[in-house]
């Protein structure tokens, strides 16, 4: 008898437990596909917009070497320094810098005027060079 009851019990818990899991692996597959999702989209998106030649930003960064040095490595500490930062997120911030979303008086003159094709190519050339050089 109280094998029997324990027999059901151990069923009970199984499949209790069993659609626990089913749930969780079902969550962690649906955040994957999502997550997934996001990431390909948002690369595609910044894909779709242009493409940096990363020679043209060269020469379009001889004002910025000024300040964040010929090999994109700053020697102020209050200048960044923009080797090896990730593409995407150096278009970002100087488009931030130069539609006014960022603020910062010394960098605003040097951005305002550059083109999109321009913040691409400038990107492309920070994040294709090494952080230490
Ligand atoms: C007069 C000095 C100066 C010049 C020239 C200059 N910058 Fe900057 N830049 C700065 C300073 C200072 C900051 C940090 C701003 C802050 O504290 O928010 C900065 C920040 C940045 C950032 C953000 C880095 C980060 O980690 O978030 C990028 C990208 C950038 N500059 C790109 C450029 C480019 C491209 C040029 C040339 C077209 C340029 N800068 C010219 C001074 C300069």
């Amino acid at each position: 008898m109280s094998r029997l009851k324990a027999h059901r019990h151990w069923t009970r818990f199984r499949s209790v437990n069993g659609i626990r899991y089913l749930t969780l692996a079902g969550l962690c597959l649906a955040a994957t596909v999502l997550f997934r999702f996001d990431l390909d989209s948002t690369v595609v998106q910044a894909q779709a917009t242009l493409k940096g030649d990363p020679e043209q930003g060269k020469t379009k960064a001889a004002l910025c070497a000024a300040c964040h040095g010929v090999a994109g490595v700053s020697i102020n500490p209050l200048w960044p320094s923009l080797a090896g930062q990730q593409e995407l997120y150096l278009v970002k911030q100087i488009k931030a810098f130069r539609d006014g979303e960022r603020e910062e008086i010394t960098m605003q003159p040097f951005v305002q005027n550059l083109s999109d094709q321009d913040v691409a190519d400038l990107a492309a050339f920070y994040a294709g060079l090494s952080p230490c050089p």
